[in-house]
């Protein structure tokens, strides 16, 4: 087949790349020059394990081809993906379909022949409507629009775009599922759902899955805070909670407030379309409201370990939202780093992925490309993001200072060890704390 995706950012550039490697031919458009030249010169332009190579091989095959012209791509493709970003508007919860909508104008404009019009992009519910209306608008008859939201995690994407619990798509036209399926079959083949809905349906189940994975994560969260007064240790509630196959122990890991590209916009994205159709989401607000506040526990958390921030030597292991990705969004460090600074500590930052943009006018904030020096005169490490090296670390041998503190946003190293070696050692919903 032939497909276009609008949009090469995680979602679009990981999807088309795995399109390509069934044999599909895949035109990958983005309106950001940068990226295509690179990609076109064989540079990556994210962090994801295992992408690269695919893309070269695909790449060469001339299956993957990479453009930003959008009229050519569509003209030659049969299927088109939109894959482009649905951020929440400024100042508003409300999502932002700014992206979708002029994408789906160059589309309309740029089609001449019949096409079949996805939505992969998180899109609230009615949007597929919305899309028909602009289609009907421009007198366009022959454009099917249909949703098929995306479900690949960053840091796992390829796994995750291979190996699919479910495939969801929703159109009001069952005529064509068959080529959805057709389309998806080398997935199905290995054991994939494919499950077929109505276009609303497609749309509000990516929602709910997401909003439903960030209330878990929130619920375990709250039960830390418990844990942490009552002298228990949170990882026996989430085992104990865990092994009960209706719970179930994934996304029930107490750590930082979440973050990252989808959680936090998706919940609010949730919360807004519920306001629009008149129903209140009383749970989703509360989760959102949960983890604003838990953003601000981390810093009071640390003023408690340091009694005060001022010229304290602070060093964070990762800055990322979570492992095996460069993806800063919604990272719980970009409200932490810039306080901390704010408050005149001495914020020093080490991320396998390198440095960041995010933080280059930050005074008092400096990235250090080693574990060790970034740690070596630290009066405080925080363990932000749980990067498999950072596993291991052997602080006493690292840490020049005789007094300093390690605390763990993410549980990683075992207590027992941690006091046998004599650390002062702050983790999140286990006993001994603050
Ligand atoms: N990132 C994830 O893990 C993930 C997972 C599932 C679903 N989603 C959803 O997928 C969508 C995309 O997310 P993402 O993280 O890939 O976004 P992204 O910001 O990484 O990429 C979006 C890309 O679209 C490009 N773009 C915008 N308008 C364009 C246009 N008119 N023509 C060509 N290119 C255009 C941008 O330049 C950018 O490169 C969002 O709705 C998101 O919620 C994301």
């Amino acid at each position: 087949m032939k497909l276009c995706m609008i949009g090469t950012g995680y979602v679009g550039l990981v999807s088309g790349t795995c399109f390509a490697d069934f044999g599909n031919t895949v035109y990958c458009v983005d309106r950001d020059t940068y990226k295509i030249k690179k990609l076109n010169s064989g540079g990556s332009v994210i962090f994801e394990p295992g992408l690269d190579e695919i893309i070269k091989k695909n790449f060469k095959a001339k299956r993957l081809l990479f453009t930003t012209n959008l009229k050519k791509a569509v003209q030659k493709s049969d299927i088109i993906f939109i894959c482009v970003g649905t951020p929440n508007k400024k100042k508003s919860d409300q999502v932002d379909l700014k992206y979708v909508f002029s994408a789906v104008k160059e589309i309309i404009k740029a089609s001449k022949s019949k096409k079949i019009l996805i939505t992969k992009s998180t899109v609230p519910v009615g949007t597929g409507d919305k899309i028909e209306k602009i289609i009907k608008k421009f007198r366009k008859k022959n454009i099917e629009v249909i949703s098929n939201p995306e479900f690949l995690r960053e840091g796992e994407a390829i796994r995750d775009f291979r190996f699919p619990d479910r495939i969801v798509v929703g159109s009001n036209n069952s005529k064509y599922f068959k080529v959805l399926k057709k389309l998806y079959q080398p997935l199905i083949n290995k054991g994939a759902k494919f499950f077929t809905t109505s276009r609303r349906s497609a749309e509000l189940i990516k929602y709910a899955s997401n909003a439903f994975l960030a209330t878990k994560i929130t619920f375990i969260n709250e039960l830390a805070n418990l844990c942490e007064k009552s002298n228990i240790n949170i990882e026996d509630i989430s085992l104990g909670m865990g092994s009960d196959s209706r719970i179930g122990s994934r996304f029930l890991r107490a750590g930082p407030a979440y973050g990252g590209s989808c959680f936090p916009k998706d919940t609010k994205g949730l919360a807004f379309t519920g306001k629009n159709f008149g129903v209140n989401l009383s749970i989703v607000k509360s989760v959102i409201r949960s983890n604003n506040d838990r953003k601000m526990l981390h810093t009071q958390n640390i003023k408690k370990i340091l009694r005060t921030i001022k010229n304290k030597k602070i060093a964070f292991l990762g800055v990322t939202f979570k492992p095996n990705t460069d993806d800063m969004r919604d990272s719980v460090s970009l409200n932490m780093i810039p306080y901390l600074a704010r408050r005149g500590a001495k914020v020093t930052y080490y991320d396998p992925t390198g440095s960041k943009e995010n933080f280059a006018k930050i005074k008092n904030c400096e990235f250090v490309d080693s574990i060790n020096d970034n740690c070596m005169n630290a009066d405080l490490v925080i363990l932000h993001t749980e990067w498999d090296e950072f596993k291991s670390l052997e602080f006493k041998k690292i840490i020049k200072k005789k007094k300093f503190s390690i605390y763990d946003l993410r549980n990683l190293y075992n207590l027992e060890e941690m006091k046998r070696k004599n650390i002062r050692y702050f983790s999140v919903g286990r006993p001994n704390h603050f």
